[in-house]
């Protein structure tokens, strides 16, 4: 048989393993710092450990030159949303992007699975540059709650530890343990409206307290410090009274001071 070089063989899934991590992680920081709310909470991704390559290759009969064509999760990337809502926003927005390929995609939501698994799964193809030239290559991208998510992994381990031959006291609370996920994410989708707006709210705190230190550190290089600190004395004044409105005005305000000093620098400079 021929030698299998693993290293290099998965090599470019790492590549594309990081580099999906940093858009989707993207994504998120896009929403925050625009004021949104983010479908995505959390990004995570992993290379098949070439151990669970072998058992997956053995299990389902695949030939070695077959392995990067039929096991389709060599490069696997996670998105974990708070909301079951969230999923589907997501899914669209993978849909939309002209950096992959969708190959296919499975509903474990609506289908949910005999152990009792939920998760929303897309298959797409991927581009990444080698030293070799460009490879499209598979990615499995795995969407699902937090409570979803508790849930497999709780449930991974087992399959782990009872070598995919749980018993049946333990299949029953799983299953348990299943019907009580859904109705979490039920219970937290009726408030979600609510927890958006409050996650909104607290983001717009911190990306406006972010402007007005930014303006306050400009206006200390370009006006007197007196001023400034009677500035800065207001601005604890208004955070201390938490009022979002009076923390926006202020920041408007200060936006015009600002813009005052770009003009007379501006004229000097001319
Ligand atoms: P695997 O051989 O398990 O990879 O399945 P597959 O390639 O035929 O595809 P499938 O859609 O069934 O599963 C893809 C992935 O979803 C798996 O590798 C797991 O990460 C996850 N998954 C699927 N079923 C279950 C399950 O019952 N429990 C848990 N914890 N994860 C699951
Ligand atoms: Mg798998």
């Amino acid at each position: 048989m021929e030698i299998q070089l693993w290293r290099s063989i998965l090599d470019p899934y790492e590549l594309a393993v990081k580099e999906l991590i940093v858009k989707f992680e993207h994504i998120r920081q896009e929403h925050r710092d625009t004021d949104r709310y983010s479908p995505i909470e959390q990004v995570s991704g992993r290379v098949k450990s070439v151990s669970s390559i072998l058992e997956k290759m053995q299990r389902k009969g695949v030939p070695m030159e077959r392995m990067q064509e039929d096991i389709e999760d060599l490069a696997g990337v996670r998105i974990i949303c708070q909301f079951e809502e969230d999923i589907d926003v997501v899914a669209a927005l993978i849909r939309r992007r002209s950096d992959m390929r969708i190959k296919s995609e499975k509903d474990y939501l609506k289908h949910i699975k005999e152990s009792g698994y939920r998760s929303y799964h897309l298959i797409v193809f991927y581009p990444v540059e080698t030293l070799d030239g460009s490879k499209e290559i598979q990615v499995e991208i795995q969407i699902r709650t937090m409570a979803m998510n508790f849930w497999a992994t709780v449930e991974h381990s087992l399959q782990y530890k009872y070598k995919g031959d749980i018993p049946p006291h333990v299949k029953d609370r799983l299953s348990n343990a299943a019907d009580a996920i859904i109705s979490l994410d039920h219970e937290m989708s009726v408030v979600r409206n609510e927890i958006m707006d409050a996650q909104v709210s607290s983001q717009m705190q911190v990306n406006l307290v972010r402007d007005i230190l930014n303006h306050i550190e400009n206006l200390y290089r370009l006006s007197n410090q007196r001023e400034v600190s009677k500035i800065q004395d207001e601005f604890i004044r208004i955070f201390k009274t938490k009022d979002l409105v009076q923390l926006e005005r202020f920041q408007r305000e200060l936006d015009i001071i600002a813009e005052g000093y770009r003009a007379q620098e501006v004229c000097h400079s001319i």
